[in-house]
C-alpha cells in the first residue's frame, strides 16, 4: 500500500564528512531503507543512504573520494557535471571490480581501467558553484544501478556565490526527484531481463522507452512534505529519474501559482533571474530556483505538482508554512557576470539521437551506431569551441561530459526561458533540432556524450568524445 501523500517529512541527505581535509570515503553496499513507510527496500547505496550522502565543496579545492566497492557486481562513479579528468571521469568500462568478480566478460576496450574492491576518483572541482550529482555508469547497467540506489549530491559553492544574499541554511533545500516502482513485498520493481545484473544487461522489450515508476520520491521519500517559513526558499533542483519528465509548478491551496524564479542551471548561477509560471525538467537537468512563501497563509500548503503527470504521478511534495519569519534574503538582479559567451566557433557537427538496431534487437542510436567502447567518435582539439547541432526522433535528454554548454536555439528558433545559463545536459522534445556552443577545455582524453535517458543509454545512446 502506497502511504498518502504529504505525509512523510523530507529527509535531507547527510552532509559526507572527510577522514581527512579534501579527502573522503564512501563505502557501496546493499543496505535496507526504510522508504514506504513501516517496509525495509533492500538498496544499492553509497554508504547506506538513499540518496548517497552529499559532499559539500569549494570551487578550486580539489577532493579525492575513494569509493569502496561490496555490491555483487562491477560499479563505475561518475561525477555529473564536474570537469574531472578522463582517468576520475567514471568511463563505462573503468570498473570498479567486487572482492570475488571473475572477470570472463571482458569487453572490446582496450583502454578499460579494472581496479578491484576501490578506486580513488579524485576531482579538481576548477568550476562554477553548481549542483553536481554522482552516480553509476558501468556499461549496459546504469538504468538498474542508479535505479536500485546508486545517486547522490555534490554541491560546489564559492564566496562570490555567498556575497549574494540568496536564501540559504535551513532555507536553502536540495530536492533529488527521482521516480520508482516497488513490488507487493517492498523490493523495488524493475524490468531487467536478469536481475542479478551480473551479465545480461536490458529491459524486457515494452520497456525500450524507458522506465517510469509509480512513486515519486524527493531526497528517498515518496511524496514528501517539508515544513516552512513564509519567506524565501532556494530550491536546488534534480530530476534523478531514469526517464520520467516533469513540468513543476508550485500551487497554494488557495489555487494560486506562486512563480518560480529560476536563479540557475545545470552548471551554476544565471546571469540573471529568470520568472517561470512552470518549470520543465527532464532526466539529469538540475535548475536552482528560488519560491517565496510569504504571503501565503500561515497553516495552509503550496504544492509542487508535476503537470506532466496523472493521478499521482501529478504530486511531487509539499510545502506546509508553519509560521511567519523575517526574511533578511534577496535576489539580486545581477546573479553572475562570468558566463562564458563563445563565438567563433572551430566546425559545427551535427549528431542524430534516434532508435535503431543494436546487435539485431531494439535500441538507440549516436548518429546511427550504438556505443561502442573501442570506437572514438568525435576528435577536438582542446580548447576548440564548437557548435553541435542535435536532432531527436523521441525525447532525449542529451547530457555533455566535461564541458558546459550554452543553448543557441531550438527548432530554428530562440532558446527557450529555461534554457538560459550555462548547461550539461539538454533536453531535446520529440522531432525537434537544437543547437548548442561550447569550448572543450579543462582536459584531455576520452570522454563520452549521451542521452540521460537511463535506459536510452544502456541500449546503445552513448557516443566517445577525445579531447587531444
Ligand atoms: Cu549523469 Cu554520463 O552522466
Ligand atoms: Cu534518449
Amino acid at each position: 500500500p502506497l502511504p498518502p501523500a504529504f505525509e512523510v517529512p523530507l529527509p535531507l541527505p547527510p552532509v559526507l564528512k572527510p577522514v581527512a581535509p579534501g579527502r573522503y570515503e564512501i563505502t557501496q553496499r546493499v543496505a535496507e531503507v526504510e522508504i514506504l513507510p513501516g517496509i525495509r527496500t533492500p538498496l544499492w547505496t553509497y554508504g547506506g543512504t538513499f540518496p548517497g550522502p552529499t559532499i559539500e565543496s569549494r570551487r578550486g579545492r580539489p577532493v579525492t573520494v575513494t569509493h569502496r566497492n561490496e555490491l555483487p557486481v562491477p560499479t563505475v562513479v561518475h561525477l555529473h557535471g564536474g570537469r574531472t579528468p578522463a582517468d576520475s571521469d567514471g568511463y563505462p568500462t573503468d570498473l570498479v571490480l567486487p572482492r570475488d568478480w571473475a572477470d570472463h566478460h571482458p569487453m572490446p576496450d582496450p583502454r578499460a581501467v579494472r581496479t578491484r574492491l576501490t578506486r580513488d576518483y579524485t576531482f579538481p572541482l576548477d568550476q562554477r558553484p553548481a549542483l553536481l550529482w554522482y552516480h553509476d555508469h558501468r556499461m549496459d547497467f546504469t538504468a538498474p544501478a542508479t535505479w536500485r540506489g546508486l545517486a547522490g549530491l555534490h554541491i560546489v559553492r564559492d564566496d562570490a556565490e555567498e556575497a549574494l544574499g540568496l536564501p540559504s541554511g535551513a532555507r536553502e533545500l536540495p530536492l533529488m526527484i527521482a521516480d520508482r516502482a516497488f513490488a507487493a513485498d517492498g523490493t523495488l520493481d524493475y524490468p531487467s531481463v536478469d536481475a542479478t545484473l551480473r551479465d545480461r544487461p536490458g529491459v524486457r522489450e515494452s520497456f525500450l522507452g524507458g522506465v517510469l515508476g509509480d512513486v515519486v520520491l524527493v531526497n528517498g521519500a515518496p511524496w514528501p512534505v517539508h515544513e516552512v517559513d513564509a519567506a524565501r526558499y532556494r530550491l536546488r533542483i534534480l530530476n534523478a529519474s531514469n526517464a520520467r519528465h516533469y513540468e513543476l509548478e508550485a500551487l497554494t491551496d488557495a489555487g494560486r501559482r506562486l512563480p518560480l524564479v529560476q536563479i540557475g542551471a545545470d552548471q551554476g548561477l544565471l546571469a540573471a533571474p529568470v520568472t517561470h509560471a512552470a518549470l520543465p525538467l527532464g532526466p539529469a537537468e538540475r535548475y536552482d530556483v528560488v519560491v517565496d512563501f510569504a504571503g501565503v497563509p500561515v497553516g495552509s500548503r503550496v504544492r509542487l505538482v508535476n503537470r506532466l503527470g496523472s493521478g499521482r504521478t501529478a504530486e511531487v511534495m509539499a510545502f506546509v508554512v508553519a509560521r511567519g519569519a523575517r526574511d533578511g534574503s534577496r535576489v539580486p538582479a545581477v546573479l553572475s557576470t562570468d558566463l562564458p559567451s563563445w563565438d567563433s566557433p572551430a566546425r559545427v557537427r551535427e549528431f542524430s539521437f534516434r532508435a535503431g538496431q543494436v546487435n539485431g534487437g531494439h535500441g538507440w542510436l549516436v548518429d546511427g551506431l550504438p556505443f561502442d567502447p573501442a570506437r572514438t567518435d568525435v576528435t577536438v582539439p582542446l580548447g576548440d569551441v564548437e557548435v553541435w547541432r542535435l536532432v531527436a526522433d523521441v525525447h532525449h535528454p542529451v547530457h555533455l561530459h566535461l564541458a558546459g554548454f550554452r543553448v543557441l536555439s531550438r527548432g530554428g528558433r530562440p532558446p527557450l526561458p529555461h534554457d538560459a545559463g550555462l548547461k550539461d545536459t539538454i533536453s531535446l522534445r520529440p522531432g525537434e533540432a537544437a543547437e548548442i556552443i561550447t569550448r572543450f577545455d579543462g582536459h584531455r582524453g576520452r570522454y563520452l556524450f549521451h542521452c540521460h535517458n537511463a535506459e536510452h543509454e544502456d541500449m546503445g545512446m552513448m557516443a566517445n568524445l577525445e579531447v587531444v
